[in-house]
């Protein structure tokens, strides 16, 4: 027997997939290998999705990979840059990129008709919090994840209800969101203990002492909101 072919999304994309609304049209920006896209039109989630690079490079394989699943109309990827010259989709996702580069994506997200976010930021994630409310969205999942030894975050926001978030969440996401407060648990012990260690080889300084207050609230929040 041939060996099974590997799964179309490593960890980090399919904590992607599984918060992307069924039954929508998708766009995924900056799709690259255009595995997310494909996956999501494949196990019929999603009736129709686009995938969008600025690079042609990236669009020749994943227009390879669209030609050997057969997925025909239904999966289309398009270079463009951004959410430009989209329309109709109602769900866009953007992920692997800085935090800053994800939050002038997500800009033109609401012009293209969409009203659901899944964000997958590599770095930048309090900027890209902090940019969010005030484009009217309001982040409703947020999950700490590990694929193959490194730390991720997915996010999802609604258009709507815009909350202003306050230095904690803006670090760590509001505790409400997050789907697996375990992870976040874990998360916050270990940035707890990288601080201290820094304390006790430096000696305290204002800067570490602020991080620390954050790391204790962002813990005191995540038990009060587990209650
Ligand atoms: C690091 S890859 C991420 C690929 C995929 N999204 C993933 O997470 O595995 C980033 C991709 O975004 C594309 N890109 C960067 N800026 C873009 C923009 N403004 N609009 C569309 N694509 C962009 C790059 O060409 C590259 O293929």
């Amino acid at each position: 027997m041939p060996p099974a072919a590997p799964p179309l999304l490593t960890a980090r994309l399919a904590a992607v997939a599984e918060r992307v609304p069924a039954g929508r049209p998708m766009a995924d920006i900056g799709t690259d290998h255009g595995r997310l896209p494909a996956f999501l039109v494949l196990s019929g989630r999603v009736p129709r999705a686009i995938g969008v690079d600025d690079k042609e490079a990236p669009l020749a394989g994943a227009r390879a990979l669209g030609d050997t699943l057969g997925l025909g109309a239904a999966l289309e990827y398009r270079r463009g840059s951004g959410c430009a010259g989209l329309a109709g989709v109602d769900t866009v996702t953007v992920c692997g990129m800085g935090g800053a580069l994800v939050a002038r994506i997500v800009a033109g997200a609401r012009a293209a008709g969409a009203t659901t976010l899944v964000l997958q930021p590599n770095e930048g994630e309090a900027d890209l919090r902090a940019a969010l409310g005030p484009l009217g969205w309001r982040i409703v999942t947020e999950r700490v994840l590990t694929d193959r030894g490194r730390r991720f975050i997915v996010m999802s926001a609604t258009y709507g209800s815009p909350e202003e978030l306050d230095a904690v969440d803006l670090a760590y996401g509001p505790a409400r969101a997050h789907v697996d407060p375990a992870a976040l648990a874990a998360r916050l012990a270990a940035d707890d203990a990288r601080l201290r260690a820094l304390v006790a080889r430096h000696g305290p300084n204002p800067a570490l002492t602020i991080q620390l207050d954050i790391v204790a609230e962002a813990r005191a929040r995540l038990t009060r909101s587990a209650r």
